[in-house]
């Protein structure tokens, strides 16, 4: 074998050697340089190749040819290892376990207010009854007067109300709505209007300045309190189950005669008494009763001729009642952990 011939035998197995051992696609390349490059050692050869007897010539371009052909099957062997170990490597950083439960993002919740709200309308919507809004700032004549709550009345001392002017309030309760829709004079009726109103109460576990009411009112020929006493039993059946009694206390409303406040059998004991019901197997839930026929004629309607009945229910008692809630304050303070839990 001639010298030549040997040198580029050595190169060839020093550049595999050095292929071999490359522990990156860096070193890889330095490597390539060192054989193949402008300066590398086997190009080197061909470089030497003037000194070469020319007769020789094509013999070594064929061994420097060969050897070359050899070292860069070589390196691209190696280069296709080392950028597979490198893609598996990154693949295994970025992996993602798809079966980890994900960090859930939370979305907000209805109110416990809302969810009771929507629940009273569904049940009322699905008597045929529209949902109608009124105004919270209200005229003292719809708030008191066209109900039957005359000046002297003790709901109108201003302890209770808050007043903007002399003739404009905040609206105390909602059944300013009965006398606004009663006036439109499209009968018959049959409605509810939900709201917000305000009293001038201090804060405590039961009372707050602005709370919620669902008004109810019916307006028909030949409506009796026989029909009010069957409406209100649905709704407390529909609300609290289908085992739910309603008792009807007579009671006093300036705007109802006669009118009545009305007890369901305590859902959590059945009516036998408990802590929940105060021992007493009863849990007051609205007033109610026939709308007064001077209420009527002052809304411009006929009480010869229609006769009706409302009802007025408090939106968070019943919250506060179907979801066990203690403290009414906690329906306003929108702490997540509390809210979360409906
Ligand atoms: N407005 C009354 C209140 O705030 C509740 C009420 C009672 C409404 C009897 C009515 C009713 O429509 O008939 O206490």
């Amino acid at each position: 074998m001639s010298d030549i011939e040997q040198k580029v035998k050595e190169i060839q197995e020093a550049a595999v050697t050095a292929i071999l051992g490359a522990d990156g696609l860096d070193r890889l390349n330095e490597v390539r340089v060192s054989f193949l490059g402008k300066k590398g050692s086997l190009t080197a050869v061909l470089k030497s190749m003037k000194n070469v007897d020319p007769e020789d010539r094509p013999k070594v371009g064929k061994w420097v040819n060969d050897a070359r052909a050899e070292i860069e099957a070589r390196m691209t062997e190696m280069k296709n290892r080392l950028d597979a170990e490198k893609m598996a490597r990154e693949l295994e950083k970025e992996k993602i376990d798809v079966t980890l439960p994900p960090k859930m993002k939370f979305i907000g919740h209805s109110h416990p207010n809302t969810i009771a709200l929507e629940e009273v309308e569904r049940i009322f919507v699905g008597m045929g009854y529209e949902v109608i809004e009124g105004p919270e700032i209200e005229y003292d004549d719809y708030n008191f007067t066209k109900l039957n709550i005359p000046a002297n009345h003790p709901a109108k001392d201003e302890q209770d109300t808050f007043y903007i002017t002399k003739d404009i309030l905040l609206r105390t309760q909602t059944s300013p709505v009965q006398a606004r829709v009663m006036e439109k004079g499209k009968l018959p009726i049959r409605m509810i209007s939900p709201g917000r109103v305000f009293r001038s109460d201090e804060v405590d576990a039961t009372h707050s300045p602005s709370f919620h009411q669902i008004e109810g009112l019916v307006i028909d020929k030949n409506i009796t309190f026989a029909d009010l006493k069957g409406t209100l039993d649905v709704f407390a059946k529909e609300l609290f189950g289908p085992e739910t009694k309603t008792k009807f206390r007579p009671h006093h409303f300036p705007f109802t005669e006669p009118s009545a406040e009305v007890d369901v059998s305590c859902f959590k004991c059945g009516g036998k008494g408990c802590r929940f019901c105060k021992g007493s197997g009863w849990i007051e839930i609205l007033g109610c009763g026939m709308v007064h026929p001077h209420v009527l004629e002052m809304c411009g309607i006929d009480p010869e001729e229609y006769t009706g009945f409302a009802f007025g229910v408090g939106l968070e008692r019943i919250a506060l009642l179907k979801y066990e809630i203690d403290d009414m304050r906690l329906l306003y303070e929108n702490d997540i952990r509390f809210l979360k839990q409906f």
